[in-house]
């Protein structure tokens, strides 16, 4: 059976009454000289050991090649193949993410379609998940297992995102010995396919993470090497994975459990005083550019004046496309955020005449140390500007009232 999707994930799934174990997905990205063998190795091995209780979901994003053509192709001789071609998308991770949506099985699995993957370790992925398992991965990382003919370079590469990945995700990258590995068996009901978000390639990252998982089995294997066609990797997929990383540390655990609970104000205000912050670092750098003898020797005020100016712009971009993106996502085109501009600068003027008058007032007056006072001076300026600035200048005019 094949069906055309656009990028939505609700398609009607196939009519499929029966329910079926194993849904394995295929990615594939112009893999039409894998794509037939794969199917052929895939489909035998299952006959013998789970026949009428499978699916293989083939997943194409529209390869130049024509992949999907040829899968669909294969549908009458293996009647258990189902090719969904994707058009409006592309990515690994959620390719996979769609076939498991669309499949029935109890049990979602996945491998690559380039036979980089030994097929028959399948079995063994399969026995551990009978033995209990809620997830089985195939390692390249123990006993059995290994690369075939990687230079130094790549095995640099790969070892060294996986602890990059450990330090940054200990929890979540330290329950596996191969957590980059694509070859995988899972519980449906310790991942819930509709709760994944994953970014680029990883998708194993996203499942150890979100997933309910205890036990876990892993099988050795030996990556490898391609015989047609080539790798899709490229340096795009070194930074989404340390996107996917980032984004994950700031998810699971008690980081993200803790920003679920902040209230939003406050969450705001986090994100307000860290503009803050770059904006410290932008004002210092430029009037050190402008006026430092070294470099352009300008006047202390004209510089200062210029090293404001910069920093109040710089803190506007980051506050507008992040502290308050959603109220600036009701006021949308250039007139608007000009406006809001204008305004940010006029609130973050008044802000330095207080400043300047508080700091006075705390020194002259009530006698307190100049650098503490000061810092009294900037955490009072700042509450004054984040709240202003939200009743202001990111204001969102209701309509109807
Ligand atoms: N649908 C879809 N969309 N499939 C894709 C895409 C995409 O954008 N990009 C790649 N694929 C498919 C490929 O056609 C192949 O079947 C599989 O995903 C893996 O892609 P490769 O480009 O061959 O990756 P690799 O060989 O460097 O790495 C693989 O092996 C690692 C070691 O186990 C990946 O599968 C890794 O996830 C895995 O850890
Ligand atoms: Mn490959």
């Amino acid at each position: 059976m094949s069906l055309e999707t656009s990028n939505d994930y609700t398609t009607p799934a196939v009519a499929h009454s029966v329910e079926c174990y194993l849904s394995l997905v295929i990615p594939t990205y112009n893999e039409s000289r894998n794509i037939k063998e794969i199917v052929r190795i895939l489909s035998n091995l299952l006959n013998e050991v789970i026949p009428d209780n499978y699916e293989l979901i083939v997943v194409d994003d529209n390869s130049p090649d024509r992949t999907w053509e040829i899968a669909q192709s294969l549908i009458p001789e293996y009647p258990q193949l189902q090719v969904i071609h994707r058009q409006h998308e592309r990515g690994l991770s959620t390719a996979v993410i769609h076939g498991w949506q669309v499949g029935k099985g109890e049990i979602l699995g996945v491998i690559d379609g380039d036979l980089q993957h030994p097929p028959e370790i399948l079995l063994q992925l399969l026995s551990a998940i009978n033995k209990g398992a809620d997830l089985a991965v195939a390692s390249r990382h123990i006993e059995d297992g290994g690369v075939s003919e990687w230079s130094i370079v790549r095995r640099f590469l790969s070892r060294g995102a996986q602890l990059l990945g450990l330090v940054i995700l200990p929890r979540v990258l330290g329950r596996v010995s191969d957590p980059m590995s694509g070859y995988f068996l899972v519980h449906r009901s310790a991942v819930k396919p509709g709760t994944l978000n994953p970014l680029g390639y990883k998708i194993m990252i996203e499942v150890l993470a979100k997933g309910k998982i205890n036990q876990i089995a892993e099988v050795g294997y030996v990556f490898q090497e391609r015989q047609a066609g080539k790798s899709k990797v490229s340096w795009k997929h070194y930074v989404d994975y340390l996107h996917h990383l980032v984004r994950l540390r700031l998810s699971v655990g008690r980081i993200g459990k803790l920003r679920q609970q902040l209230p939003l104000p406050l969450k705001r205000f986090i994100r307000f005083g860290s503009v803050g912050l770059t904006g410290v670092f932008v004002d210092m750098s430029v009037l050190y550019l402008l006026h430092d003898e070294s470099t352009l020797g300008w006047g202390l005020t004209r510089s200062k004046i210029i090293a404001a100016e910069v920093a109040i712009i710089n803190n506007f971009i980051w506050n507008d496309a992040w502290t308050f993106r959603d109220l600036a996502s009701h006021q949308q085109g250039a007139g608007k955020r000009l406006k809001r501009l204008l305004k940010f600068n006029l609130v973050c003027l008044v802000g330095l005449v207080l400043n300047v008058l508080l700091l006075n007032l705390l020194f002259n007056i009530l006698k307190i140390d100049y650098r503490l006072a000061n810092l009294i001076a900037i955490a009072a300026v700042t509450l004054w500007n984040f709240w202003i600035n939200l009743k202001l200048s990111w204001r969102v005019t209701a309509v109807d009232d």
